[in-house]
């Protein structure tokens, strides 16, 4: 099998932001209580932190990470996470049905932050809480000193503010499973008051507005309209959330997950766009997608749900996904798709970091290792740099149940002016066959191959676990050649490809 693919650094989409390599970090599970968290271990440094899962995040390449949650932060009071550590309450955790000891709060999240090079990104209560809340927590971070928030803080320790930038108003409040869950009229009133609140206290705050949890939900597009309608002059972006998962072994399907990515995002963005015309305004709405991945949650619903009035566990063990090759796959194509709409998606959070559905895992006082998806999220992150660049694309199709006719290969490519480096990203959704890419880069000029990274197996289940943390990882691809002003490039099936050009 054949395709073909044409660069030219004029065709530019946007350009890549930094924070679309964001993260995410919720209390939830043992993401922070032995994943980053572990004062027992023997890495663990003066703060209790894991020093090797801060150099594993650190290799990674997150920029932004949002915090504390998700679920989790719609029946959070973050007062009980700061001050004196032997005076915080334990909490029950409604959303996950676990108890949090506070132990891991916002100055000591900040602290690991500043180890492991990412900024910090806010979720604010609007679930069980409101505006007022909000303004409190806003006031702590970000004032600089002389009121009363502002010298809690300094009491409790951090003279400077946080100068948190980047805000989400609540988190999915179209999910009938959230905390103080609402309608999209009343979120989106909430959510405006709450918004104009928060930028009469500091006007510099990029705010995020909760979009649908998923594209497939009941209200989803007119959630959206309705949510928008109140918020469009008071908010910067408008949420997406995304997780793909095979279904009974419609392998064909889930490898096709981007092309649902793809027009998830282009209708939010048609859906804004369109708020946008009704008012008059020329002011564009950006998409955050702030949460995505792969991730098997019917597992969760089904087997590792945690029940009954005195079982409230601190750190259980939930949503521990160990991904194969295919997930991987899948996951590097769902970065593909967020790059070929970087002019509107400019802000985005793998959900999420440590142990809980996640490219690092850790084990107790034992190691922690890369799941098969670290490597698509390392390399782009590390490769994708100046503007994403609009392809064309000509591959052959094939039928999923789920999406219809798709193509076989997806990419993206990217490009920096200001070094003339490139890269070129992509994968190949057949499960039987390679596929030979020819790829026009005449456009280039004169360019050379720096490296390769394929990630493929004869197993495209084989994943990496605890017993074998290094059973899979990308290779080199030796079948790269360059001949005048034509790059090819041979795809195993089930695979994904990174190329960097010089
Ligand atoms: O990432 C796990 C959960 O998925 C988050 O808490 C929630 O926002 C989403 O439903």
């Amino acid at each position: 099998l054949t395709a073909r693919l044409t660069i030219d650094p004029h065709f530019t989409v946007g350009t890549v932001q930094r924070r679309l390599f964001g993260g995410f970090v919720e209390h939830l599970g043992r993401h922070v209580y032995d994943g980053i968290y572990e004062p027992g271990h023997p890495t663990a440094d003066a703060d209790g932190f894991r020093a090797d899962v801060i150099e594993l995040v650190r290799e990674l390449g997150v920029s932004t990470i949002r915090y504390p949650g998700g679920n989790f932060v719609s029946g959070f009071r973050w007062e009980d996470s700061v001050g004196p550590r032997a005076e915080r309450p334990r909490r029950l955790d409604l959303a996950w049905h676990s108890t949090e000891t506070n132990e891991v709060g916002l100055h000591e999240f900040d602290a690991w932050l500043q180890k492991v090079g990412s900024d910090l990104m806010l979720a604010v209560n609007l679930g069980t809480r409101g505006t007022s809340e909000a303004l409190d927590l806003l006031e702590y971070a970000n004032i600089p000193a002389g009121t009363a928030r502002a010298e809690e803080r300094k009491r409790n320790g951090r003279t400077e503010p946080f100068a948190v930038e980047m805000w989400c108003l609540g988190n999915e409040m179209d999910g009938p499973w959230q905390l103080g869950h609402r309608s999209a009229d009343d979120y989106g009133k909430l959510a405006a008051r709450t918004a104009r609140a928060m930028r009469m206290l500091d006007p510099r705050v990029k705010l995020v507005v909760c979009g649908s949890s998923s594209a497939h939900m009941p209200t989803f597009g007119e959630w959206e309209r309705t949510v928008l309608t109140h918020t469009y002059d008071d908010v910067d972006f408008i949420s997406c959330h995304a997780y793909y998962e095979e279904h009974d072994g419609d392998l064909a399907s889930f490898l096709a997950s981007a092309v649902d990515m793809d027009r998830f995002i282009e209708t939010v963005v048609a859906t804004a766009d369109h708020v946008g015309a009704v008012r008059g305004s020329s002011k564009k709405i950006d998409i955050s997608f702030d949460e995505w991945n792969v991730w098997y949650s019917s597992r969760f619903e089904n087997v590792d749900k945690i029940e009954g009035i005195d079982e409230w566990p601190v750190a259980p063990r939930l949503l521990e996904d160990v991904y194969s090759v295919a997930d991987a796959v899948v996951f590097g194509n769902l970065m593909i798709s967020l790059l070929k709409h970087a002019d509107r998606v400019t802000s985005a959070s793998l959900a999420q970091l440590v142990n809980v559905i996640a490219p690092i895992m850790t084990e107790p006082s034992g190691p922690a290792w890369r799941q098969t998806t670290f490597f698509p999220f390392a390399l782009t992150s590390r490769l994708a740099q100046g503007s994403a660049l609009e392809l064309k694309l000509d591959a052959p199709e094939y039928d999923s149940a789920r999406y219809g006719s798709v193509p076989l290969v997806d990419a993206v490519a990217t490009h920096d002016a200001s070094t003339g480096t490139g890269a070129v990203f992509l994968v190949n959704r057949s499960t039987e066959e390679p596929v030979t890419v020819a790829v026009d880069i005449a456009s280039l000029g004169a360019v050379t191959l720096r490296e390769s990274h394929t990630l493929a197996d004869t197993d495209v289940y084989a994943k990496n676990t605890l017993s074998a943390p290094e059973r899979v990882a990308p290779r080199s691809n030796d079948s790269v050649r360059i001949i005048e002003g034509e790059l090819t490039v041979t795809l195993p099936p089930v695979s994904w490809t990174a190329l960097g050009l010089d």
